[in-house]
């Protein structure tokens, strides 16, 4: 079979893992050629393709970013966009098609499934936030950027006894924020899920800080929200899939403690270091399984699935599974945390 994958939306460490794995068993197995679309849809739409083989993907396991990179171009939001997308399938002669990506890429994929191409799902998002799936790849590399930056903190907001605001990605949920602060021992830590009150927030800082010389980390979500009328926050631009850029809650955040509390406060956006570098082992095994699954899945002819970690096992789920609903941290996860917040 000739088989395509692109890398869609946000880059995230172990997307070259996937497609290596793909590639090796594709090739060594099934007699596969394999082929990528270059920057995501942006390449599928524009017939964009590069040549894949075992050779490109030497030396690349430990290798953050998409070796066929990635865009968040909506071929629905293109004029004939999916029309482009199924004549560059058919012109180049490609029999199915890997989609690697998150809630929008998968959104896409499920769509062109519905519509007769022959597509598989591969799960991917730093932030965790696909519901049909325990995990996805490169949120333990992106949490562990965290934790060793968190850690650092520690030290230099004891010596100046401070309160640091640490931002992290998570736009619709608070995964990484929720993780990092129980493995980062947090202060306090405010996800998208929770609406948070600033008097809250300041009087668990200043309970903490009464007990002596104390620092503070405060881990926030980029997509944290103030409680309605607490804090006024600004918007920003809006991508192709209608998001909007975030960045900047931790500034307005640490003001705000600053201004209340007295105590100095600084900020620190974490941003894209956590979707860069090197993925953890784990995430390198996780993305590796979801590579073999996704090319035996094209082979078993199971077109319009996702590969998924359910239970421990790797398992097909229907595409529109991926993206039906968001999956937002669970509230037993969150309770630890809170537990040694103040
Ligand atoms: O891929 C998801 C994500 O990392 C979000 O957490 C974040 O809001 C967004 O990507 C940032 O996107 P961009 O790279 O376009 O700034």
């Amino acid at each position: 079979m000739r088989v395509a994958m692109l890398t869609g939306g946000g880059d995230c460490p172990g997307l070259n893992a996937v497609m290596r794995a793909v590639v090796r068993k594709g090739e060594t197995v099934y007699g596969d050629e394999l082929v990528g679309f270059q920057d995501g849809w942006r390449g599928a739409i524009d017939g964009d393709v590069v040549p894949l083989s075992i050779a490109t993907f030497r030396g690349t396991l430990p290798r953050g970013g998409t070796v066929i990179g990635s865009s968040r171009t909506n071929p629905y939001k293109v004029d004939h966009g999916p029309e482009a997308v199924k004549s560059a399938l058919a012109d180049n002669g490609i029999d199915a098609l890997i989609a690697i990506g998150g809630e929008d890429t998968l959104g896409v994929a499920s769509r062109l499934a519905s519509d007769g191409v022959a597509v598989v799902g591969v799960p991917k998002t730093i932030d965790n936030d696909l519901s049909a799936t325990e995990l996805t790849f490169g949120f333990d590399t992106a949490v562990q950027v965290c934790v060793d930056a968190i850690d650092r903190l520690h030290t230099t907001a004891e010596s100046h006894n401070r309160v640091m605001v640490v931002e992290v990605m998570g736009r619709h949920a608070g995964h990484i924020a929720t993780w990092s602060a129980i493995a980062g021992g947090a202060t306090v830590v405010l996800v998208p899920e929770r609406p948070f009150d600033i008097d809250h927030v300041c009087g668990l800082i200043r309970q903490r800080h009464s007990r002596g010389r104390y620092a503070s980390i405060v881990v926030v979500a980029e997509g944290a929200q103030p409680a309605e009328g607490t804090l006024a926050l600004q918007s920003g631009e809006r991508d192709e899939f209608g998001h909007v850029r975030l960045g900047g809650i931790g500034d307005q955040l640490a003001q705000a403690i600053e201004e209340r509390t007295g105590f100095e406060t600084r900020a620190i956006v974490l941003g894209h270091v956590q979707r860069g570098g090197t993925p953890t082992a784990f995430d390198r095994v996780l993305a590796t399984r979801y590579g073999i699954s996704a090319i035996d899945a094209v082979h078993d002819g199971d077109f319009g699935t996702m590969v998924a970690l359910q239970a421990g096992d790797i398992v097909r789920v229907p595409l529109e599974e991926s993206t039906a609903e968001l999956k937002l941290v669970d509230p037993k996860i969150y309770e630890v945390a809170e537990v040694f917040f103040g």
